[in-house]
């Protein structure tokens, strides 16, 4: 039986002639029958005042909440309206949208529904490019319409508990609000007074909502949560509807987060950053960072960027299934979905290698066939994945597997090197090599990085992206960070092996060749004296192909190994990375020494951070699928904007955990 908990069930829609859609869900109509989107802009975009909001906005982010995407007319009718504003004169600002839904449309509704919307094409047309599989959970996507950029925040789930999910005390607040959620009294669910707090809780001064409810059970919710509410009249024969600014008179800590995952408040005067390590990790970081304005000096000790773990020409974007629902496999998911999207989009205007050719992976053993299919049973009815027997694995693969696997038609390859390259070619980021970071001070509210040579460079944030060699700062000794070896192998095409059409995954891997040459991988081994013997790691690479398919391993075999080359992996005890604010070890010792004692105690004051210190460290072998996600998580963290990840998602990473977890196991 599948699991619930992942999958959204999509909108049960029926048409009618005029092609209006209606919920036999919530048995109601999503939209006035006089013209719906005349009424999404009387209701939502001339209500909430935007046009003239936006065109004072100088540079600055807007951000809109919307409770119920549903055919996402508002979306489309909100992005029009904001190339129409910005159409003259370019802007810096970045329009959020943050929605969610508990029944979505399919992408065929979505895409039946749009075509009444000629005047709406080019934005349906982004939208539908990036509209995600019905998983739950947080879908970030970017779109770009020109220089003018829009950012959709798209959760599948409820709508209280999303809202719930996204909100920090040093966080972002929303700046207008849709309520769009069919009519209360069919729908009391989405309206009730748990909604109204959490929008109350994500909202500032100045915050504004609109809904063309005029029940008093709305206006009654809204106002005990600090909304000032006014009737206007209604959209077409509908008599009134409700605006409403936010009052924040007793604004409470809203957060059902554990003490210690809260993040700490960041100073964003001035906006210079250092990155320690040029790897896909802190490019990926400095480029985010630069595009939102930050002046960043990467330190690099190598004397080219990417040299490391990064430096290889290909490497897969692989996603980790695992057989729970749990936010550590909802992590796994969406950083995959997450990073797909970005180098699909990246891809566009970067030669980076990108090649989307699917990947197969091989249900080697018993085991691996059994946790595949309870994998399987989770994302049924999603269309990033998808069982194969054996026979329709050799066809997509284009070689003789003669074993079942899963298919993830979107995944695929790309050269980490030239995505590193790529990243940093922005004017906001100069790239020191040959230097390395030693010593990290924090002197009068600004970090001193010390090089070798005693040089200094000085920003108010740093992050920490220099892989297992973050355990030679006195800043970040304490995470466990393991180290393993790993090395890919580069054979001559041949007949055979130019056959295989996508990756194929199993305890190693190979790629589909490029004209020159095929790429095999796989080996993760702590030894370092076999890591050294590069002949000996080619061999047991060919053993993990053979496991795979024989005769392909045999076909490499017969050839002499072109070139391999060797790199360390980083990981942590719990094979996900460490991405956040680092904690100050001594002082949070203290703080939560009481769990230590009893593991479920209850805390209320936050964590003591290293102010301005971050890192992003950890990503095994799994770089390529989250360090996009890593990046943007961080970035949008230091700048106060809206996070591409549920807390839950965020809390499995945050670095502190490793600290709380040994103090409950008595460790420390
Ligand atoms: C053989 C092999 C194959 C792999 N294949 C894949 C794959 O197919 N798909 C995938 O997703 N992942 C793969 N991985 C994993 C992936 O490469 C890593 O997850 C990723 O490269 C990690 O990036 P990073 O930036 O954290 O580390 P790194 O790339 O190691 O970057 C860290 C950088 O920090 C620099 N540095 C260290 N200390 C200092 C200092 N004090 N001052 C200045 N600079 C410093 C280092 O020189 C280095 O450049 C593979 C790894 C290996 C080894
Ligand atoms: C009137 S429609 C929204 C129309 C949409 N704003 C548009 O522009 O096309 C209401 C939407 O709210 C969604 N919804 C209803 N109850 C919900 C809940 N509790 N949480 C999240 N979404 C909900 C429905 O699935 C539906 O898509």
């Amino acid at each position: 039986m599948p699991n619930q908990e992942n999958i959204i069930k999509p909108a049960r829609l029926s048409w009618d002639d005029s092609g209006n859609p209606y919920s036999e869900d919530y048995q109601d109509i999503y939209y006035a029958k006089a013209d719906a989107l005349a009424e999404s802009s009387y209701i939502f975009l001339a209500a909430n005042n935007l046009a003239e909001r936006w065109q004072q906005l100088s540079n600055k982010n807007f951000i809109i909440g919307e409770c119920g995407f549903g055919g996402g007319l508002n979306f489309l009718n909100t992005c029009k309206l904001w190339c129409e504003i910005f159409k003259k004169n370019s802007t810096n600002s970045t329009l959020y949208y943050l929605t969610c839904d508990l029944h979505p449309f399919t992408k065929d509704d979505l895409t039946y529904l749009h075509q009444k919307y000629p005047e709406l094409g080019t934005y349906s047309d982004a939208l539908l490019k990036i509209y995600p599989p019905l998983l739950s959970g947080i879908h970030s996507r970017d779109l770009n319409f020109g220089d003018k950029k829009v950012v959709l925040i798209f959760m599948l789930g409820n709508a209280t508990e999303m809202f719930e999910q996204i909100y920090q005390a040093n966080g972002f607040r929303v700046d207008a609000w849709y309520l769009d959620g069919f009519s209360p009294l069919l729908n009391s669910n989405m309206w009730d007074k748990l909604l109204c707090s959490a929008l109350a809780a994500l909202s500032k001064a100045e915050t504004t909502l609109s809904t063309y409810s005029a029940a008093g059970l709305v206006k009654k919710s809204l106002r005990r949560n600090g909304f000032t509410i006014e009737r206007k009249t209604g959209f077409a024969n509908k008599r009134h509807m409700l605006v409403g600014k936010y009052n924040p008179i007793d604004q409470q800590n809203n957060s059902r987060q554990p003490a210690w995952f809260h993040i700490p408040n960041i100073n964003q005067d001035d906006k210079r950053a250092i990155i320690i390590g040029a790897g896909l990790a802190g490019c990926s970081t400095a480029s985010e960072l630069a595009q939102t304005g930050w002046q960043v000096t990467l330190i690099e000790r190598e004397p080219k960027i990417a040299n490391k773990a990064s430096g290889n020409p290909k490497g897969i974007v692989y996603c980790k299934l695992s057989n729970s629902t749990d936010a550590i496999a909802n992590y796994y998911l969406h950083s995959f979905l997450f990073a797909v999207d970005h180098y699909e989009q990246f891809s566009k205007s970067n030669d980076i290698g990108w090649q989307s050719c699917g990947l197969v992976q091989i249900a080697f053993d018993e085991r691996e066939k059994k946790r595949q299919i309870q994998a399987i049973n989770k994302l049924s009815n999603l269309s990033f994945v998808r069982h194969l027997n054996s026979q329709e694995v050799n066809k997509i693969s284009g070689v003789n597997i003669d074993n079942e696997g899963l298919f993830f038609p979107y995944s695929g390859f790309l050269n980490p090197r030239a995505l590193c390259n790529a990243y940093t070619q922005h004017n906001n980021i100069s790239c020191l090599t040959n230097t390395e970071a030693l010593n990290l001070n924090f002197k009068n509210n600004i970090w001193q990085v010390e090089d070798s040579s005693a040089n200094i460079v000085q920003a108010p944030i740093v992050i920490i992206a220099n892989s297992h060699d973050a355990s030679n700062f006195q800043q970040s000794r304490h995470y466990p960070l393991t180290k393993s070896f790993g090395q890919i192998d580069q054979y001559p095409v041949t007949e055979l092996n130019s056959s295989l059409n996508c990756v194929v995954c199993g305890k190693g891997y190979v790629l589909p060749g490029s004209s020159d040459s095929q790429f095999i991988g796989g080996i993760t081994n702590t030894d370092k004296a076999l890591a050294t013997n590069i002949r000996a790691v080619a061999e047991k690479n060919l053993e993990l192909v053979k496991s795979m398919s024989p005769s392909l391993a045999k076909d490499y075999g017969k050839n002499v190994l072109t070139k391999s080359r060797t790199g360390v992996r980083c990981s942590s005890p719990d094979y996900l990375p460490l991405i956040g604010p680092v904690e100050n070890k001594e002082q949070c010792q203290d703080i939560y020494a009481g769990l230590s004692r009893n593991a479920k105690k209850d805390f209320t004051q936050m964590a003591e951070h290293q102010t301005g210190l971050f890192i992003n460290v950890a990503h095994g072998s799994h770089g390529l699928s989250s360090t996009p996600v890593a990046a943007k998580y961080l970035t949008n963290l230091i700048n106060k904007s809206p996070l591409p990840l549920s807390n839950a998602n965020a809390n499995c990473l945050h670095p502190i955990r490793y600290l709380i977890s040994n103090l409950k196991k008595q460790l420390l």
